[in-house]
């Protein structure tokens, strides 16, 4: 979703803004601008499309300046075009300002505007704020930082802003509200952004700005942050944990690619420190602090979207299994306005890759305010979600740039374990034996998908087959069901091919009728205490002419000999099966979409953070 990078120091900024808004590419965006500050002049340039295409429109133009304010757009108000993209001027093209986001009330201050001879050149709500802005600038006869703060009071709505004046080359204005935004302090410079990645190869030294704060950014001076009451907040400078060849493809074709290839890695990271060598105890200091919630949690509530909700869905299994706490798993988006009854021993986690989700941010303060727990499972160090939460654990996953999440769910599902683990163990309520067993597993995790991953040939070889298919089913049941929900979600975002997720056993009341030889089915069958049942629901696939390509445990002999493809599987402890079988799913899709010529790090209408309702 919309980037946002700007920059004020002594080197030029338009080389560090392109490359910043490359950076920020991954979160999906349809055009792209830049404006800077040239003598005292603000020059803006901006064009529907990629970032390269507004490199091109501005080869001939002036981009010299060494302050600059720059954004990617991803479409809410008005459609994808030149005009509608970021920065937008003012009435008298004194301000500039680029903005996250969604005004809700910006037709209310618009009629108003407009009742005062302001024009409109564009669609979008951003437009009316910088007017506003230079309107109270204007009546109001006071300096930018004023103006900016007196606006944002009258603001209704979310946003990171960052707004430049003509003539004003000392300064940025910048505020956030339910929107991520960081700074990044370099040597007598400064970085903004939505997120580290535009910064990391700069400086290491961060703050994060908290919701409802302005930050006064000006030239050789030190940051000035206040709150919307106008106090000044301390300036909390974070080191940042993160190095820059995370952020490149590493010799792969795509970052998803190279995204599931990492898993093996990844997975050693997320369980470094918490499992034991022996894999014999599991210690989340989130956890152990807060033990009581967890031992007296009447019920737990999973809220996430998407990957973040199917992972979820797993955790509900192993949380129900091991720990006998009942656990629901809520949509956050439709969580928030379901009048939902939330108690004070209710423990709420939260999972989010980006930690930005608007949805699920919104539902975690919501959750907080009834007075619940919030546990967070995140990946992006320092977000949003895990600072509005009262514990959590980190993924450590490391940046997903993928739009499309793949350790990030593997990450979740393997954290999501861990914590039923850790939960069961102090609350004695899993088999001692069995205890071990899962941590075995765990432990053992890394290599699983380290063999897994060599069937990528096959799967590519099996992908060709499969290209022009034009829908797809995906089945699965018990642990695998949320998995058949991932693996579908996988393939439609990336291939843009139709595929349905479903527990195989509701397939004959209903999605049955679709079966033919030209709807293929993936069914994942991996030996578990659902194998036989799931053995039927294949057999009524292919009773009725379906092609099925079966995910099977290595050996399997039974489906392997009903399915028209099988990928085997390292055999691991059924709660973990989703972790490992999860791979061939990811590497299915891609193959798919790369047949179809798609853009699988970017596909279309798709942002890698949904920082908007
Ligand atoms: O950052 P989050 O985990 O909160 O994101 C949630 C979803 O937007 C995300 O999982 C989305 O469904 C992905 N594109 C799935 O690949």
């Amino acid at each position: 979703m919309c980037g946002i990078v700007a920059y004020i120091g002594n080197r030029q900024a338009y080389p560090i803004l392109i490359k910043g808004l490359h950076r920020l590419e991954y979160r999906g965006y349809d055009s792209a601008g830049v404006a800077l500050i040239e003598e005292e002049d603000i020059n803006i340039y901006k064009t529907k499309g990629k970032v390269a295409d507004l490199e091109h429109y501005a080869e001939s133009k002036n981009t010299q300046g060494t302050i600059g304010i720059a954004h990617t757009r991803w479409a809410t108000h008005g459609e994808p075009n030149d005009v509608n993209a970021h920065p937008h001027y003012s009435e008298n093209d004194s301000l500039a300002i680029i903005h996250n986001g969604i005004i809700e009330n910006y037709a209310l201050l618009k009629q108003a505007l407009e009742a005062e001879g302001y024009t409109f050149k564009s669609d979008t709500d951003t437009e009316v704020l910088v007017q506003l802005i230079e309107y109270i600038k204007e009546t109001n006869r006071c300096q930018l930082f004023e103006a900016v703060q007196s606006a944002l009071k009258q603001v209704v709505g979310a946003y990171a802003i960052a707004v430049i004046e003509k003539g004003n080359k000392n300064e940025i204005i910048a505020a956030r509200k339910s929107s991520p935004m960081v700074i990044g302090i370099g040597d007598d410079e400064y970085f903004i952004a939505s997120d580290v990645t535009p910064i990391i190869e700069y400086t290491d030294k961060v703050v994060y700005l908290n919701d409802e704060e302005i930050v006064q950014i000006r030239r050789h001076e030190p940051l000035k942050i206040v709150n919307f009451q106008n106090e000044e907040t301390k300036v909390d400078v974070q080191k940042l944990n993160m190095n820059i060849t995370q952020l490149e493809k590493g010799g792969y074709d795509h970052f998803m690619l190279k995204e599931i290839n990492e898993q093996p890695r990844t997975i050693v990271d997320c369980i470094r420190g918490r499992i034991n060598q022996s894999a014999t105890d599991v210690k989340l200091s989130g956890v152990i602090d807060h033990k009581e919630k967890f031992l007296n949690a009447r019920r737990i509530i999973i809220i996430a979207c998407g990957t973040s909700w199917h992972a979820g869905l797993i955790g509900k299994h192993m949380i129900e299994e091991f720990c006998q706490i009942p656990v629901c798993v809520e949509y956050a988006s439709e969580f928030r306005y379901s009048h939902p009854v939330i108690n004070s021993d209710d423990v709420v986690i939260a999972i989010s890759q980006s930690g930005e989700t608007a949805d699920t941010l919104a539902a975690v303060e919501l959750a907080k305010s009834k007075g619940a727990f919030i546990y967070g499972i995140c990946n992006v160090i320092g977000s949003s979600i895990p600072r509005a939460t009262h514990s959590g654990t980190y993924i450590h996953v490391g940046p997903e740039i993928g739009v499309a999440s793949t350790k990030a769910f593997t990450g979740q599902v393997t954290v999501l374990c861990m914590l039923a683990m850790a939960i069961a163990k102090e609350k004695n309520s899993i088999d001692h034996q069995r205890y071990l067993s899962v941590l075995k597993s765990l432990y053992s995790l890394p290599n699983l998908l380290q063999e897994v991953l060599k069937l990528d040939s096959q799967i590519k070889n099996m992908s060709l087959i499969f290209t022009y298919a034009h829908n797809f089913l995906y089945l699965g049941r018990g642990y695998n069901y949320p998995l058949a929900l991932e693996g579908a979600l996988k393939l439609k975002e990336i291939s843009y091919i139709h595929a349905e997720g479903y527990p195989a056993a509701e397939m004959k009341h209903g999605p049955i009728a679709l079966i033919d030889n030209e709807m293929p089915t993936v069914v994942i069958a991996t030996n578990d205490s659902v194998y036989e049942k799931t053995i039927s629901n294949i057999q009524e696939i292919k009773a009725r002419g379906g092609k099925v390509i079966a995910l099977v445990t290595k050996g399997d002999q039974i489906v392997s000999s009903m399915a028209d493809y099988s990928l085997e599987i390292p055999p691991v402890d059924e709660c973990l099966a989703p972790v490992v079988s999860s791979i061939p799913l990811q590497l299915f899709a891609y193959y798919i979409a790369i047949n179809k010529g798609r853009d699988v790090d970017q596909p279309r209408n798709l942002a890698k953070s949904v920082t908007v309702e």
